[in-house]
C-alpha cells in the first residue's frame, strides 16, 4: 500500500475521477482551514500516541500542519492522487486510497481530519451524490474508535459572513442539487440567460468541474446519519481555488 510501490499515476483511481490539482496551468493547494484548534479543543492539547488520519491529504499541505501542530500523534495520509501523495510527507506512511473504502481495520483513528475533501463527493446525480456522502461517512465512523473524533473542514453555503455571490438555485438547473456549483469555463456565465439555457450548458464543455457547498444543518444531518454526534460547528473564512472569499465550515462530531 505504500505510495511509491505502485505503478503510474491514474487519471481515475476506484472508479472516481483523481482531482486536478492544476487548473490553468497553476497549483492549487487545498484551501480549507485545517481543523487544529478544534482538535487541540478536544483532546485537551494531549496529542500522545494519538493515532490520525489526514483523509484527502492532496499535496500534502493538511498533513504537515497537523504533524508539526499535534506533537507526539501519528498521522497516515490518504489521497486518490499520486501526484499529490508524492509531495506528501507523513509518519507512518501515505496511501493512495478512496475516502470510501478506508484501507484500514476497523476504530484504528483517534482522529480523521478531512479537509476540503467532501466538497468532491459530487455525480451528475444528486441522489448519487448523496449517497457518495453517506458512504464516506459510514468508513470514517468504522475506522474512528470509540471517543475518537472526525472533523470535516469544506466550503460553507450559508455566506451570512462575507456575502459570497452564488445563485444555488441557477447551478442546481445543472447540478440538480441545490449547494452544488457547476464550476464554468471562464468566459461562461449565467448572465442574460434563461433558465432554460442555464440548465442546456449541464453536460458541455462549459462546465469543469461539480463542487458541494454545504449548510451547517446539512453536514450535521449526514454525520448523524452515520452514528456520529456533532460537538461543534465553527464557521469562518477562506478562500476558493480562484482566490474568491467564500464561507468555510468546519464541523467537529465524536463517535
Ligand atoms: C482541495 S484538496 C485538499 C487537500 C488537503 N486536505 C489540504 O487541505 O491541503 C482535496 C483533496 O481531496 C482528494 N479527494 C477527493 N475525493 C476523494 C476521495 N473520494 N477519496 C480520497 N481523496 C479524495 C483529492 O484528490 C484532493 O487531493
Amino acid at each position: 500500500m505504500i505510495v511509491e510501490d505502485q505503478e503510474k499515476t491514474h487519471d481515475h483511481f476506484a472508479g472516481l475521477t483523481v482531482w486536478d490539482e492544476k487548473i490553468q496551468g497553476k497549483d492549487i493547494p487545498g484551501t480549507t482551514r485545517v481543523p487544529i484548534q478544534e482538535l487541540s479543543a478536544y483532546f485537551d492539547g494531549k496529542f500522545s500516541g494519538l493515532v490520525g488520519l489526514d483523509l484527502g491529504s492532496g499535496s500534502g499541505r493538511s498533513t504537515k500542519e497537523l504533524t508539526e501542530k499535534l506533537p507526539g500523534s501519528r498521522v497516515h495520509a490518504i489521497d486518490l492522487s499520486l501526484d499529490g501523495l508524492r509531495n506528501t510527507k507523513a509518519t507512518p506512511d501515505r496511501y493512495q486510497a478512496s475516502a470510501l473504502d478506508i484501507p484500514f481495520a476497523g476504530e484504528t483513528f483517534d482522529f480523521i481530519s478531512v479537509c476540503g475533501v467532501f466538497t468532491n463527493l459530487v455525480s451528475d446525480d444528486a441522489s448519487q451524490a448523496i449517497g457518495l456522502r453517506m458512504n464516506a461517512v459510514k468508513e470514517l465512523h468504522r475506522t474512528i474508535k470509540p471517543g475518537g473524533c472526525v472533523v470535516i473542514s469544506d466550503f460553507g453555503a450559508e455566506h451570512k459572513i462575507d456575502k459570497y455571490a452564488v445563485n444555488y438555485k441557477r447551478h442546481a438547473l445543472i447540478t440538480g442539487e441545490i449547494g452544488t456549483i457547476a464550476v464554468l469555463k471562464q468566459g461562461v456565465g449565467f448572465i442574460g440567460k434563461s433558465d432554460e439555457e442555464v440548465a442546456a450548458l449541464k453536460g458541455t464543455d462549459s462546465v469543469i468541474r461539480y463542487a458541494h457547498h454545504y449548510f451547517p444543518r446539512e453536514l450535521q444531518a449526514l454525520l448523524k446519519s452515520g452514528g456520529f454526534k456533532t460537538n461543534t460547528i465553527t464557521i469562518g473564512l477562506t478562500k476558493t481555488p480562484s482566490g474568491i472569499p467564500i464561507e468555510n465550515i468546519v464541523v467537529l462530531a465524536s463517535k
